[in-house]
This record gives C-alpha cells, sequence and structure tokens, in this order.
C-alpha cells in the first residue's frame, strides 16, 4: 500500500508512539543493563501470571520482577518462553526467600529459581531481606557470590538493606551489590540511602513506587497530573524515572499495566519535581528491615 512520506501509515504509527515511550536502560556495575521500567508481579496469583506478564511484555516492558516468595517464578518464564521474544530480550530478576539464609540452603535455593524459571541464568538475583536475627545475610552473599562467579546468576544484587547492613556487606565480601531494592515513594523518598546506593556504585530499585496504590489521591500529585495532562500514577512514576531509579509497578490490568508504561513521552520540570520532593513525610508501608525476621513455615 502506498503511504504518503508525510502521513503516517498505521505500522508507522505504532512505531513512532513506541520510539517516544522506548524504555531507558542503566548499566550495572558489572556491565550489565537493565531496563529502567520493569513490570512487578507481587501478589499476581499463579493462575494469574502468565496472562499478567505476557500482556505486559505486548506492552512493550521488557523487565520482569518476581521472587521465589511471590510463588509465581514458574508462570513469569512460562511467559518469557511463550512471548517469541529472543531470551536476551527480556530482563528477569528474582529474589533468595527468607528460609534460604544458610549458604547451602542458598545455592539449592538458586537451582531452584533457575529451575522454576526455565529461562537459563537469571539475570538478576537478589537477596531479599536482611533479616538481622537470622543465620547472617554475609555468608548468605557469599554464596551467591559463588553462584555469580559460576555464572549461574548474570548479577546479584540485595534488597531492603540499610546502610548498617550494606556497610557490613562491604568491608567483609568482595563482590559489590549491583542493586539496592528497597521502598520508596513520594511519602517515603529515603534520600540518605539512596544517596549511599549512588555513592557506591550501587543501582536504587524503588519498591511499590506509587506507594501501593496510597499516594493516588494526593492532591499535589493531582495537580501536577493536571498541568501535564496524565494520570496521578503516570507523574510519580515518571518523577522516579527522572530520578535515575528503577521501577517495576504491578498491575493486574492490562489498561493500567499500559498507563503505567507511557513515561517516556513527556517531562516535569524542575518545579514540579521539586513539588513531589517537598511530599516527603517518612511514611513507610512495608516492615522495617532493623528488625523484620519473619521466614515462611
Ligand atoms: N523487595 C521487596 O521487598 C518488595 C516488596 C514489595 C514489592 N516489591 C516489588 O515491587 C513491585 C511494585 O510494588 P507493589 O506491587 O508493592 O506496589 P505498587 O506497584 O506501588 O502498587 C500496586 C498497586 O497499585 C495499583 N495500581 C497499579 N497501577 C495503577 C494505576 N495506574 N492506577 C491506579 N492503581 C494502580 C495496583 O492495583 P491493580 O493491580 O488492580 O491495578 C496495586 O494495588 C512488586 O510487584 C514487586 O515486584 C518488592
Amino acid at each position: 500500500m502506498f503511504t504518503h512520506p508525510g502521513i503516517l501509515g498505521p505500522r508507522d504509527r505504532i512505531e513512532h508512539v513506541m520510539a517516544d515511550n522506548t524504555i531507558p536502560s542503566i548499566t550495572l556495575n558489572n556491565g550489565v543493563d537493565i531496563p529502567q521500567l520493569g513490570f512487578g508481579t507481587y501478589q499476581i496469583p499463579p493462575r494469574e501470571t502468565k496472562g499478567a506478564v505476557l500482556t505486559a511484555l505486548e506492552a512493550g516492558y521488557r523487565h520482569i520482577d518476581t521472587a521465589q516468595m511471590y510463588g509465581n517464578e514458574r508462570e513469569v518464564g512460562e511467559a518469557v518462553r511463550e512471548s517469541g521474544l529472543s531470551r536476551s530480550d527480556v530482563f528477569v530478576t528474582s529474589k533468595l526467600n527468607n528460609n534460604a539464609h544458610d549458604p547451602a540452603v542458598a545455592v539449592d535455593a538458586v537451582a531452584r529459581s533457575t529451575d522454576e524459571l526455565g529461562l537459563g541464568p537469571i539475570d538478576l538475583y537478589l537477596v531479599h531481606w536482611p533479616l538481622p536475627e537470622v543465620g547472617d545475610f554475609v555468608d548468605t552473599w557469599r554464596a551467591l557470590e559463588g553462584q555469580y562467579r559460576s555464572g549461574a546468576l548474570r548479577t546479584i544484587g540485595v534488597s531492603n538493606f540499610q546502610q548498617g547492613h550494606l556497610e557490613r556487606l562491604l568491608a567483609n565480601t568482595e563482590v559489590v551489590p549491583a542493586v539496592n531494592q528497597i521502598e520508596v515513594h513520594p511519602y517515603f523518598q529515603q534520600a540518605p540511602l539512596r544517596a549511599f546506593n549512588r555513592d557506591h556504585g550501587i543501582v536504587t530499585e524503588a519498591w511499590a513506587p506509587i506507594g501501593q496504590g496510597a499516594v493516588l489521591d494526593d492532591p499535589v500529585l493531582a495537580e501536577i497530573a493536571g498541568q501535564v495532562a496524565r494520570t496521578v500514577a503516570q507523574v510519580t512514576l515518571r518523577w522516579h524515572i527522572q530520578r535515575g531509579d528503577v521501577i517495576f509497578p504491578k498491575s493486574s490490568s492490562p489498561a493500567r499495566a499500559a498507563e503505567n508504561s507511557a513515561l517516556f513521552d513527556f517531562e516535569l520540570s524542575d518545579e514540579q519535581v521539586a513539588r513531589i520532593d517537598a511530599l516527603d513525610a517518612d511514611r513507610r508501608l512495608g516492615p522495617d528491615p532493623d528488625t523484620f525476621n519473619w521466614v515462611p513455615a
């Protein structure tokens, strides 16, 4: 079909929109690239996970965040394999469960995650929680270092580590975590820990980027959303992107998953960013990593 060079045909239009919405990547401290936007799968039941992840991949997501604790690694792997995308085009993160804080158990747990996902070496594997009174996260980390060196894991990192946990880890082990995945949203901005991560070459990943829905009724965010003709969720996610953090909002709704990925064809002004910065309320939603020691039965 002839298309006038000045008029976009349907296919061109799709490519044009996708080009505007290209997801940037961040290079981790071991040279591996991670897409700055991913899709979170916490609380997506296993029977719904394959469909949700396939829909996310169709919408353009190329990074999926799962965990042993979520019970849906198998379905994440099935979706990636059935998507028709090359394995190297999709970045997959999983996390060591809290009952695996023992070097031998951790090695078995890595093998189990690898088997469940069925995608070869996992792109990024995290110690999910430091659990300061359960085993010793330094020993657990050394076990992951071994798995990283052997090539079973492409990259390793931590989650919910406070500065003190990181200081102990950095002083006693060799591989610097590539990421620290922590709770961050406009009401809990974590400035000192994000600065510590940055100063040590550790990328901050922000979990609960829209505060699990808590920020959606905020009047300041609503006003900014009106100014840029976007939703509150998009404004909040865009704020994270401009701060340079990695995010993976979760949604069980295909429409909201698509909404959450349309972040790369608009920008917040410095003034709008400053107004969101001013919303910090030190309001943590999840457990405090210094005192959280929960282990599944
Ligand atoms: N490392 C850790 O300890 C840890 C802890 C928690 C989470 N995470 C990871 O981080 C990911 C994201 O965090 P999260 O799932 O806790 O919270 P979140 O992404 O901040 O929020 C998810 C909630 O917001 C709703 N939502 C999503 N998009 C929306 C939109 N555009 N408009 C209105 N509501 C919307 C979702 O409902 P619907 O599904 O109905 O849309 C869901 O209730 C998780 O999925 C998981 O991968 C890691």
